[in-house]
């Protein structure tokens, strides 16, 4: 598989990337480096990283606690100080070893440390090879407000091993076929096709699958890096599936939901506006609904939360002068983004949501 050059950064798969590594690491010659993992990737994934590393290098571990609610300020604080401790200066690599969560957290660490010191991720989930890894953008949670806090800048490098994936639960495997199947619907039908049957993926097949994953956000986000006008495709089901993914975060007494969980329902969701706004047709919307709830089985969002869920769209990053924006399909494979949607179609959403 050829590395997928983007602006800054280049992603290498399988076989390439410790090759890559081991040649970066070879020519940088940082004066230390640093492996970011949580609790998770400690015990299942470091083992491999490590041992993939040819030549002997002073390395330290930083362990932050596995899961969203750790994705904090008070977490980056804590990997500050270790750097700091531990005496990483501006020629230290952080390498993320992880999923989102560690990609996320590990990139603006590195990015604000001193003002900023070379990173590379090594993403473990499949939400974080298809999606969190790639495209720069680093942050961490405000409260229950997803990545509100957070800056666009690239890794040296990312290396997309998908033997990793053995490592993690079904749940988190699910949870990064939601943006897989969001790529396909946002940009490339022929994709969505092949996404929407996942009953005879075999290994190969899920790898090939990856990396055109891959080459359709780089292709997106190469052209618009700092998401001024078509990296806003990427926030499609994500409008209605954060402020939800938000809400259950902070209810404990609620079923907790994985990322791709909430934005599985968000598409869903926002699709049915697509097809009362835009031009989506109504068997594209059948078509997008049964094979989102082939693989997220429907879940019960009681009416009695829609108002609290609403409310959280007001953080919603792509909003501007009060306004909530959109980002619908006119088709699939043809987005539109800016698209503002009254509070009675998005109530609408919901009971569409319920009787699919
Ligand atoms: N995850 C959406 C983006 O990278 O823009």
């Amino acid at each position: 598989m050829k590395p997928i050059v983007s602006k800054d950064s280049i992603v290498y798969f399988n076989s390439d990337c410790y090759t890559a590594l081991n040649s970066y690491l070879e020519k940088a010659q940082h004066s230390k480096i640093f492996i970011l993992v949580d609790t998770n990737t400690h015990e299942h994934c470091l083992a491999t990283a490590m041992g993939a590393i040819e030549k002997e290098y002073a390395i330290e571990i930083i362990e932050i606690e596995a899961g969203e609610i750790h994705k904090t300020i008070e977490t980056c604080s804590g990997v500050w100080n270790a750097l700091s401790e531990l005496g990483a200066d501006r020629k230290s690599l952080l390498i993320n070893l992880g999923g989102g969560v560690v990609t996320d957290l590990g990139g603006f660490v590195a990015c604000t440390y001193k003002r900023g010191i070379s990173y590379i991720n090594i993403p473990t989930s499949l939400l974080a090879m298809v999606d969190a890894s790639v495209g720069g953008k680093t942050g961490v949670d405000l409260g229950n407000l997803k990545n509100m806090v957070g800056v666009i800048s690239e890794s040296e490098m990312v290396l997309v091993d998908t033997a990793y994936l053995a490592t993690l639960p079904s749940e988190q495997m699910r949870s990064g076929l939601a943006e897989m199947l969001k790529h396909g619907l946002i940009m490339d039908r022929a994709y969505w096709n092949q996404m929407r049957d996942l009953s005879q993926l075999t290994t190969d097949h899920l790898d090939q699958l990856i990396y055109d994953s891959v080459v359709i956000k780089n292709k997106i986000v190469f052209e618009d890096p700092t998401e001024q006008n078509i990296r806003k495709y990427l926030n499609f089901g994500h409008t209605l599936g954060h402020a939800i993914e938000s809400f259950y975060l902070t209810h404990p007494d609620k079923p907790t939901l994985l990322h791709g969980e909430a934005i599985a329902i968000g598409m869903i969701m926002e699709a049915y506006i697509s097809t009362e706004l835009l031009s989506l047709s109504k068997a594209d919307l059948t078509e997008i609904t049964t094979a989102i709830l082939h693989t997220f089985p429907k879940i019960t969002i009681d009416s009695d939360t829609y108002s609290a869920i609403m409310e959280l769209l007001i953080h919603d990053k792509k909003n501007e002068k009060g306004n909530i924006y959109f980002v619908l399909l006119n088709t699939i494979g043809d987005t539109k983004y800016n698209c503002l949607v009254s509070d009675e179609l998005i109530l609408k959403s919901f009971a569409y949501y319920h009787i699919a």
